[in-house]
């Protein structure tokens, strides 16, 4: 979703109604500001499998972590107000790893994430994301 990223932001407007803000980019997309955001990294292998995971933005490094079968790590933050708050992570197992992003600006993600809570699992196929609207775990990353 770079074209939203890079998209120029017009306007920004305070709304009467309500103490949030709202950002509309140039390709008409609705961005509320100031959300506070929860990103999980469950591991969901099977196996007795440990994860080892490393997350970070440009701005904060979420230090290394090994997930034992079923914890998870989580963090919160606010997305900044030019919506640039990007997360990836490392993650690996003994057979595999990949990189990915985790959060991004992107109305489809903010859906996945229900506004609040974007929840990636790592599963013995894939990574999946928790999809709140349909009420299940959609794939979004094949085992390389
Ligand atoms: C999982 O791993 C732990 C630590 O290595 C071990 O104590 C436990 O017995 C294992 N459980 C299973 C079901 O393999
Ligand atoms: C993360 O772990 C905590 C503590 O075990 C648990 O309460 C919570 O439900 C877990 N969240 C997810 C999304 O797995």
């Amino acid at each position: 979703m770079s074209a939203i990223r890079n998209s120029l932001v017009l306007l920004v407007l305070a709304s009467a109604m309500s103490p949030s803000w709202l950002i509309i980019s140039a390709n008409g997309n609705v961005l509320p500001l100031f959300i506070k955001w929860h990103v999980y990294i469950v591991n969901g292998l099977s196996n007795n499998m440990t994860l080892f995971i490393h997350c970070q933005s440009s701005d904060n490094d979420m230090g290394n972590h090994n997930l034992s079968p079923a914890a998870n790590f989580s963090w919160s933050f606010r997305t900044n107000f030019f919506h640039s708050t990007v997360f990836s992570c490392y993650i690996r197992k003994d057979d595999a790893q990949a990189t990915f992003k985790v959060f991004w600006q992107d109305p489809v993600l903010f859906e996945r994430c229900k506004w609040k809570n974007c929840i990636w699992i790592a599963k013995y196929d894939g990574i999946y994301i928790r999809d709140f609207q349909n009420e299940q775990d959609e794939f979004a990353i094949l085992k390389k």
